[in-house]
Protein backbone atom coordinates (compact mmCIF):
# COMPACT_ATOMS: atom_id res chain seq x y z
CA UNK A 1 0.00 0.00 0.00
CA UNK A 2 2.24 2.94 -1.45
CA UNK A 3 1.65 6.56 -0.86
CA UNK A 4 2.53 8.67 -3.82
CA UNK A 5 2.29 12.21 -3.50
CA UNK A 6 3.07 14.76 -6.67
CA UNK A 7 3.17 18.52 -6.81
CA UNK A 8 0.86 18.81 -4.07
CA UNK A 9 -0.51 22.35 -3.30
CA UNK A 10 -2.32 23.84 -0.26
CA UNK A 11 -3.93 27.09 -0.93
CA UNK A 12 -5.46 29.22 2.14
CA UNK A 13 -7.10 32.73 1.30
CA UNK A 14 -4.30 32.86 -1.94
CA UNK A 15 -1.75 31.94 -0.05
CA UNK A 16 -0.04 28.42 -1.13
CA UNK A 17 1.39 27.03 2.58
CA UNK A 18 1.76 23.71 0.28
CA UNK A 19 3.64 24.51 -2.55
CA UNK A 20 4.45 21.82 -5.18
CA UNK A 21 5.48 19.00 -2.25
CA UNK A 22 6.42 15.87 -3.93
CA UNK A 23 7.58 12.72 -1.70
CA UNK A 24 6.07 8.99 -1.59
CA UNK A 25 5.91 6.26 1.62
CA UNK A 26 6.38 2.94 -0.42
CA UNK A 27 4.67 0.22 1.11
CA UNK A 28 6.06 -0.36 4.89
CA UNK A 29 8.48 2.87 4.90
CA UNK A 30 9.00 4.70 7.64
CA UNK A 31 9.67 8.27 6.22
CA UNK A 32 9.95 11.51 7.99
CA UNK A 33 9.02 15.00 7.28
CA UNK A 34 11.09 17.71 8.50
CA UNK A 35 11.24 21.30 8.91
CA UNK A 36 10.74 24.13 10.77
CA UNK A 37 7.79 25.30 12.16
CA UNK A 38 5.55 26.97 9.51
CA UNK A 39 6.94 25.14 7.01
CA UNK A 40 3.67 23.33 6.33
CA UNK A 41 4.31 19.67 7.68
CA UNK A 42 0.63 19.33 9.25
CA UNK A 43 -0.84 20.90 6.45
CA UNK A 44 0.77 18.29 4.26
CA UNK A 45 -0.61 15.66 6.79
CA UNK A 46 -4.00 17.19 6.94
CA UNK A 47 -4.41 17.35 2.93
CA UNK A 48 -3.37 13.70 2.97
CA UNK A 49 -6.20 12.94 5.33
CA UNK A 50 -8.52 15.02 3.95
CA UNK A 51 -8.43 16.66 6.89
CA UNK A 52 -7.46 20.59 5.56
CA UNK A 53 -9.24 23.40 6.77
CA UNK A 54 -12.59 24.81 5.45
CA UNK A 55 -11.49 27.05 2.50
CA UNK A 56 -8.40 25.52 1.73
CA UNK A 57 -7.80 24.45 -1.51
CA UNK A 58 -6.09 21.22 -2.57
CA UNK A 59 -4.34 20.29 -6.20
CA UNK A 60 -1.55 17.73 -7.12
CA UNK A 61 -1.50 14.51 -6.63
CA UNK A 62 -2.18 11.80 -4.05
CA UNK A 63 -2.03 8.54 -5.27
CA UNK A 64 -3.08 5.77 -2.62
CA UNK A 65 -1.75 2.48 -4.18
CA UNK A 66 -2.76 4.28 -7.53
CA UNK A 67 -5.74 5.51 -6.65
CA UNK A 68 -6.31 9.60 -6.84
CA UNK A 69 -7.46 10.76 -3.61
CA UNK A 70 -7.87 14.63 -4.75
CA UNK A 71 -11.12 15.22 -6.08
CA UNK A 72 -12.79 12.13 -4.24
CA UNK A 73 -15.73 12.72 -2.93
CA UNK A 74 -15.90 13.41 1.14
CA UNK A 75 -18.04 10.60 1.64
CA UNK A 76 -15.19 8.32 -0.28
CA UNK A 77 -12.13 10.31 1.57
CA UNK A 78 -13.58 9.28 4.71
CA UNK A 79 -13.95 5.67 4.08
CA UNK A 80 -10.42 5.97 3.92
CA UNK A 81 -9.77 7.35 7.07
CA UNK A 82 -8.86 5.13 10.33
CA UNK A 83 -8.92 1.87 7.72
CA UNK A 84 -6.21 2.91 5.45
CA UNK A 85 -4.63 5.69 6.90
CA UNK A 86 -4.34 6.26 10.43
CA UNK A 87 -3.30 9.63 12.10
CA UNK A 88 -2.14 11.00 15.29
CA UNK A 89 -2.28 14.71 15.94
CA UNK A 90 -0.05 16.82 16.92
CA UNK A 91 -2.28 18.26 20.06
CA UNK A 92 -3.31 14.99 21.92
CA UNK A 93 -5.53 16.88 23.70
CA UNK A 94 -7.61 18.16 21.11
CA UNK A 95 -7.47 15.12 19.93
CA UNK A 96 -9.19 12.96 22.35
CA UNK A 97 -12.90 13.83 23.90
CA UNK A 98 -12.90 14.78 27.55
CA UNK A 99 -16.05 13.27 27.97
CA UNK A 100 -15.65 9.94 26.94
CA UNK A 101 -13.99 7.16 28.49
CA UNK A 102 -10.56 6.35 26.51
CA UNK A 103 -11.70 2.64 26.61
CA UNK A 104 -15.04 3.76 24.36
CA UNK A 105 -12.69 5.86 22.26
CA UNK A 106 -10.50 3.52 21.57
CA UNK A 107 -13.27 0.87 20.53
CA UNK A 108 -15.28 3.35 18.40
CA UNK A 109 -12.21 4.45 15.98
CA UNK A 110 -12.20 0.16 14.91
CA UNK A 111 -15.16 1.10 13.76
CA UNK A 112 -16.97 -2.51 14.41
CA UNK A 113 -17.91 -0.61 17.40
CA UNK A 114 -21.31 -0.61 16.64
CA UNK A 115 -21.56 -4.35 15.67
CA UNK A 116 -20.06 -5.27 19.15
CA UNK A 117 -21.91 -5.90 22.39
CA UNK A 118 -20.38 -3.94 25.59
CA UNK A 119 -18.86 -6.27 26.81
CA UNK A 120 -16.87 -6.97 23.72
CA UNK A 121 -16.44 -3.61 22.80
CA UNK A 122 -14.60 -3.37 26.24
CA UNK A 123 -12.42 -6.25 25.44
CA UNK A 124 -12.09 -4.23 22.49
CA UNK A 125 -10.20 -1.71 24.51
CA UNK A 126 -8.58 -3.91 26.67
CA UNK A 127 -7.05 -5.58 23.84
CA UNK A 128 -5.85 -2.17 22.32
CA UNK A 129 -4.88 -0.73 25.68
CA UNK A 130 -2.00 -3.87 26.21
CA UNK A 131 -1.24 -3.40 22.30
CA UNK A 132 0.07 0.26 23.37
CA UNK A 133 1.70 -0.90 26.65
CA UNK A 134 -0.33 1.15 28.94
CA UNK A 135 -0.90 0.30 32.86
CA UNK A 136 -3.44 -1.62 33.79
CA UNK A 137 -5.68 -2.21 30.59
CA UNK A 138 -8.92 -3.13 32.40
CA UNK A 139 -8.68 0.04 34.58
CA UNK A 140 -7.03 2.32 32.34
CA UNK A 141 -9.49 1.66 29.94
CA UNK A 142 -12.86 2.99 32.16
CA UNK A 143 -10.93 6.39 32.82
CA UNK A 144 -11.69 9.80 30.85
CA UNK A 145 -8.41 11.29 29.15
CA UNK A 146 -8.15 13.91 31.91
CA UNK A 147 -7.03 11.41 34.29
CA UNK A 148 -4.14 10.06 32.50
CA UNK A 149 -0.91 11.53 31.88
CA UNK A 150 0.33 12.90 28.72
CA UNK A 151 2.32 9.92 27.88
CA UNK A 152 -0.80 8.13 28.25
CA UNK A 153 -2.81 9.83 26.24
CA UNK A 154 -0.81 9.60 23.25
CA UNK A 155 -0.98 5.88 23.68
CA UNK A 156 -4.58 6.59 23.65
CA UNK A 157 -4.10 8.48 20.59
CA UNK A 158 -2.14 5.95 18.73
CA UNK A 159 -4.32 3.02 19.78
CA UNK A 160 -6.90 5.05 17.59
CA UNK A 161 -4.96 5.62 14.64
CA UNK A 162 -4.95 1.75 14.85
CA UNK A 163 -7.58 0.46 16.26
CA UNK A 164 -8.96 0.03 11.89
CA UNK A 165 -5.83 -1.10 11.24
CA UNK A 166 -4.63 1.07 8.69
CA UNK A 167 -1.64 0.46 5.97
CA UNK A 168 -0.29 3.95 6.66
CA UNK A 169 0.65 5.53 10.07
CA UNK A 170 0.69 9.79 10.19
CA UNK A 171 2.33 10.57 13.36
CA UNK A 172 2.41 14.69 13.87
CA UNK A 173 4.99 15.68 16.15
CA UNK A 174 3.68 12.65 18.16
CA UNK A 175 6.43 13.78 21.25
CA UNK A 176 6.85 17.03 21.02
CA UNK A 177 4.80 17.70 24.19
CA UNK A 178 6.18 15.10 26.78
CA UNK A 179 9.65 14.96 28.58
CA UNK A 180 12.56 13.28 26.78
CA UNK A 181 12.28 9.95 28.61
CA UNK A 182 8.54 9.08 27.70
CA UNK A 183 9.24 10.70 24.26
CA UNK A 184 12.16 7.48 24.20
CA UNK A 185 9.41 5.12 25.16
CA UNK A 186 6.68 6.67 22.88
CA UNK A 187 9.10 6.41 19.51
CA UNK A 188 9.81 2.54 20.26
CA UNK A 189 6.32 1.96 20.65
CA UNK A 190 5.89 3.24 16.97
CA UNK A 191 8.84 1.27 15.91
CA UNK A 192 7.29 -1.76 17.14
CA UNK A 193 4.02 -1.32 16.19
CA UNK A 194 4.78 -0.20 12.59
CA UNK A 195 7.60 -3.18 12.39
CA UNK A 196 5.46 -5.87 13.85
CA UNK A 197 2.58 -4.85 11.21
CA UNK A 198 4.93 -3.97 8.26
CA UNK A 199 2.84 -0.93 8.01
CA UNK A 200 4.66 2.17 6.68
CA UNK A 201 4.95 5.33 8.80
CA UNK A 202 4.73 9.18 7.92
CA UNK A 203 6.63 10.73 10.68
CA UNK A 204 6.43 14.53 11.03
CA UNK A 205 8.82 16.19 13.66
CA UNK A 206 11.39 19.25 13.64
CA UNK A 207 13.98 17.62 15.43
CA UNK A 208 16.74 15.48 13.24
CA UNK A 209 17.30 13.25 16.58
CA UNK A 210 13.87 12.22 16.73
CA UNK A 211 13.61 11.56 13.30
CA UNK A 212 16.73 9.68 12.84
CA UNK A 213 15.61 7.68 15.49
CA UNK A 214 12.20 6.24 13.69
CA UNK A 215 12.66 7.05 9.79
CA UNK A 216 14.91 5.94 7.04
CA UNK A 217 14.25 8.63 4.57
CA UNK A 218 13.94 12.20 5.29
CA UNK A 219 11.88 14.75 3.26
CA UNK A 220 13.18 18.71 4.29
CA UNK A 221 10.51 21.20 4.43
CA UNK A 222 10.95 24.94 4.10
CA UNK A 223 7.89 27.55 3.49
CA UNK A 224 5.74 24.51 1.90
CA UNK A 225 8.66 23.73 -0.61
CA UNK A 226 10.47 20.15 -0.46
CA UNK A 227 14.25 21.42 -0.13
CA UNK A 228 15.91 18.28 0.33
CA UNK A 229 15.25 14.52 0.22
CA UNK A 230 17.84 11.82 1.67
CA UNK A 231 18.04 8.48 3.79
CA UNK A 232 18.42 9.81 7.34
CA UNK A 233 22.13 8.89 7.50
CA UNK A 234 22.83 11.18 5.33
CA UNK A 235 20.98 13.97 6.46
CA UNK A 236 23.30 13.65 9.33
CA UNK A 237 26.09 12.88 7.71
CA UNK A 238 26.05 15.50 5.20
CA UNK A 239 23.24 17.75 5.27
CA UNK A 240 23.28 19.29 1.83
CA UNK A 241 20.66 22.27 2.41
CA UNK A 242 20.83 25.15 4.23
CA UNK A 243 17.82 24.43 6.85
CA UNK A 244 18.70 20.63 7.15
CA UNK A 245 22.11 22.48 8.54
CA UNK A 246 20.33 24.46 11.02
CA UNK A 247 18.08 21.66 12.30
CA UNK A 248 21.39 19.51 12.39
CA UNK A 249 23.16 21.96 14.24
CA UNK A 250 19.77 22.20 16.60
CA UNK A 251 19.71 18.67 17.58
CA UNK A 252 23.41 18.96 18.54
CA UNK A 253 22.25 21.83 20.73
CA UNK A 254 19.57 20.04 22.19
CA UNK A 255 21.63 16.66 22.19
CA UNK A 256 24.67 18.97 24.23
CA UNK A 257 22.46 20.56 26.48
CA UNK A 258 20.36 17.20 27.73
CA UNK A 259 23.56 15.01 27.95
CA UNK A 260 25.92 18.09 28.85
CA UNK A 261 28.78 16.65 27.12
CA UNK A 262 30.15 15.72 24.08
CA UNK A 263 28.78 14.74 20.48
N1 LIG B 1 -6.24 26.84 9.64
C1 LIG B 1 -5.34 27.62 9.04
N2 LIG B 1 -5.74 28.69 8.33
C2 LIG B 1 -4.84 29.48 7.68
N3 LIG B 1 -3.51 29.28 7.69
C3 LIG B 1 -3.06 28.22 8.37
C4 LIG B 1 -3.93 27.34 9.08
N4 LIG B 1 -3.19 26.38 9.66
C5 LIG B 1 -1.91 26.67 9.33
N5 LIG B 1 -1.83 27.76 8.55
C6 LIG B 1 -0.60 28.35 7.98
O1 LIG B 1 -0.02 27.37 7.12
C7 LIG B 1 1.40 27.40 7.23
C8 LIG B 1 1.90 26.01 7.53
O2 LIG B 1 1.39 25.60 8.79
P1 LIG B 1 1.60 24.15 9.37
O3 LIG B 1 0.70 24.03 10.53
O4 LIG B 1 1.49 23.16 8.29
O5 LIG B 1 3.13 24.24 9.85
P2 LIG B 1 3.99 23.14 10.60
O6 LIG B 1 5.19 22.89 9.75
O7 LIG B 1 3.15 22.00 10.99
O8 LIG B 1 4.49 23.94 11.91
P3 LIG B 1 4.68 23.46 13.44
O9 LIG B 1 6.05 22.82 13.48
O10 LIG B 1 4.64 24.71 14.20
O11 LIG B 1 3.59 22.51 13.77
C9 LIG B 1 1.73 28.41 8.31
O12 LIG B 1 2.13 29.60 7.68
C10 LIG B 1 0.44 28.60 9.04
O13 LIG B 1 0.33 29.90 9.55
MG1 LIG C 1 2.53 21.21 12.76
Amino acid sequence: MSLEVRELRVEIDGAAVVDGVSFEVPDGARVGLIGESGSGKSMTALALMGLEPDGAEVTGSILWNGRELVGLPDRERAALRGADMGMVFQEPRTALNPIRTVGRQMAEAARIHGRLSRGDARALAVELAERVRLPDPGAIVGRHPHALSGGQRQRVAIAAALAAEPRLLIADEPTTALDVTIQAEILDLLLALTRDTEMGMLFITHDLAVLSRVAERGVVLERGRVVERAPVAELLSAPAHPVTQGLLRDAKATLWRREGGQL
